[in-house]
């Protein structure tokens, strides 16, 4: 393929634009300490800029004490965590690429293990070895089993607490320089909790039907939304569907990517599952692409722009599922961590960079030239 692939397409949303389609799904790395960006994080995200990808998101940046799924999260819950970001997003920008920040809350499943660890509660090894656990909040008093946290069931007082909380990171997250912001409803955090009728058993307005359910996704989002620049895109990351009987499923999905774009959400991210356990744990077969098809509805019913992940693992697969009009982007995740080169060899694989002129220019010009004294064709 010589002419220019839709992958290599710049994508702009509001006054932002993508150099290209590939996204660098958000990947916690548990090696923040007390929140806070340090050299590892500049290092891990610096390199996937060097590689190219047209956005970079951080990991689930919490935006409470509180809301860190483990004690080695990023957060913006204090202004003194602004500058280490502002790290970030100035090496991010200086070589090209789009900085993009995950807003979360963990819900019941803060204070657990790391994913290496099992993913469970902390247990006495973990307390031993100076994890501690604290108190968590969640849209119940359930606790994911007997043996995790019993979290405080938040009142509609804590609730307002937590979007004033979401919409105070968003605006450091502004400051901080990132040009995306991503509101994460996914994975059985606290807005997923929300939102699906298995976990979310309240019988005040913020849960009951599906308008009840929504209505805290919804108004975390409105509020961030206003504070977030309007030159700046807003996106959302569901868990499509819990995939368990009587869960939040597809025609819910489309329901909330609805409303979502009514307050300005850009993108609709269509992950699924993590409801309870592990955080993309569902009963859902896994396969190269296999939330695409998540994508391609949401994108089809709800008329707006998605982001396509899970197992996209090459240039040629990423091209097919914009081709096929599926999604607008594609998030990598574990793909992006074995390769972080991924776009300059998507851009390889599917003939639109003979020369290494997409690599940075202090890579390129070495690389052509010894593809050219190897006698590889221009
Ligand atoms: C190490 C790791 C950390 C992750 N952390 C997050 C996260 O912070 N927020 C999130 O929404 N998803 C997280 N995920 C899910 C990924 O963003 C992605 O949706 C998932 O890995 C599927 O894509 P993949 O098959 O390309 O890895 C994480 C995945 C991995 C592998």
């Amino acid at each position: 393929m010589t002419s220019q692939p839709m992958l290599f397409t710049p994508l702009a949303l509001r006054g932002i634009t993508l150099p290209n389609r590939i996204v660098v799904s958000p990947m916690v790395q548990y090696r923040a300490q007390d929140g806070e960006v340090n050299d590892y994080h500049i290092t891990h995200y610096g390199k996937f800029a060097l590689g190219r990808a047209g956005a970079i998101f951080t990991e689930a940046c919490a935006v409470e004490p509180a809301g860190r799924v483990t004690d080695g999260d990023l957060g913006l819950w204090h202004d003194g965590q602004i500058s280490g970001m502002q790290r970030v997003t100035r090496f991010l920008k200086a070589e090209g690429s789009v900085p993009a920040i995950q807003l979360a809350h963990a819900g019941r499943k803060g204070a657990m293990q790391t994913a290496f660890a099992g993913n469970g509660p902390l247990t006495a090894a973990d307390i031993a070895a100076g994890h501690h656990p604290w108190a968590v909040v969640s849209v119940t008093g359930e606790p994911i089993s007997p043996d995790w946290i019993t979290p405080d069931m938040l009142s509609e007082r804590g609730i307002a607490r937590i979007i004033a909380d979401f919409v105070a990171a968003a605006r450091r997250a502004d400051a901080a320089g990132f040009d995306i912001a991503e509101v994460h409803g996914a994975h059985g955090y606290l807005m997923a909790t929300f939102l699906s009728p298995i976990t979310n058993t309240r019988n005040d307005g913020y849960g009951g039907d599906l308008a009840g359910r929504m209505r805290f996704a919804l108004e975390v989002t409105q509020a961030v939304r206003e504070v977030w620049p309007a030159h700046k895109p807003l996106f959302f990351r569901v868990s499509s569907l819990d995939g368990a009987q009587g869960g939040w499923d597809m025609g819910d999905t489309v329901a909330l990517a609805k409303a979502l774009k009514a307050l300005g959400v850009d993108v609709m991210d269509c992950s699924s599952g993590g409801l309870t356990g592990s955080a993309t744990a569902a009963i859902i077969p896994r396969h190269p692409g296999f939330q695409v098809p998540f994508a391609a509805q949401v994108r089809r019913e709800a008329a707006m722009n998605t982001m396509a992940v899970g197992l996209i693992l090459d240039g040629p697969q990423a091209e097919a599922i914009l081709q096929a009009g599926d999604a607008d982007l594609v998030a990598i995740g574990r793909q992006a961590l074995y390769d972080p080169f991924f776009a300059v060899h998507a851009a390889e694989a599917l003939g639109c960079d003979p020369d290494f002129a997409r690599w940075p220019e202090n890579h390129g010009w070495w690389l052509d030239k010894r593809a050219k004294s190897q006698g590889r064709p221009r």
